[in-house]
């Protein structure tokens, strides 16, 4: 059985990704220079490639912040797609409906978050 290596690179201790929070993270995700929304939702850490599914813009670009008012979705801060946080889905009923955002593994550990996603390849905190 072939032993397959699972690159993990630490991002942030668990104190520093609250309910319903985010964090903006400045990677290396296929050779190329990118950003990850790392956040917590219902209690688990999750990711995405910060790239809306409509444009090539961040969904932080507009404004500091990725949930809507309700808190309970994503949104895009430029034309305002909203996107359900657990599958990364377009929620919108105009605009890439059912198209989704690309996530990115994340583990969390006594340690605290990891990125543990082979295509992410460099990290950049703090
Ligand atoms: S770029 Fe995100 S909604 Fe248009």
């Amino acid at each position: 059985m072939e032993n397959v290596k699972i690159n993990r690179l630490w991002v942030a201790s668990s104190g520093q990704v609250a309910e319903r929070a985010y964090i903006r993270i400045e990677c290396v995700y296929l050779e190329k220079d990118s950003s990850i929304l790392l956040f917590r939702f219902d209690g688990q850490c999750r990711a995405y490639i910060n790239q809306c599914v409509h444009m090539p813009f961040r969904l932080d670009c507009e404004k500091d912040m990725i949930f809507d008012h309700t808190g309970n979705k994503l949104k895009c801060s430029m034309h305002g797609i909203v996107y359900d946080p657990v599958s990364g889905e377009s929620l919108s009923p105009t605009l890439c409906t059912g198209e989704k955002l690309t996530p990115v593994k994340v583990m969390e550990t006594d340690e605290g978050i990891w990125i543990a996603d082979q295509r992410i390849t460099a990290v950049k905190t703090g």
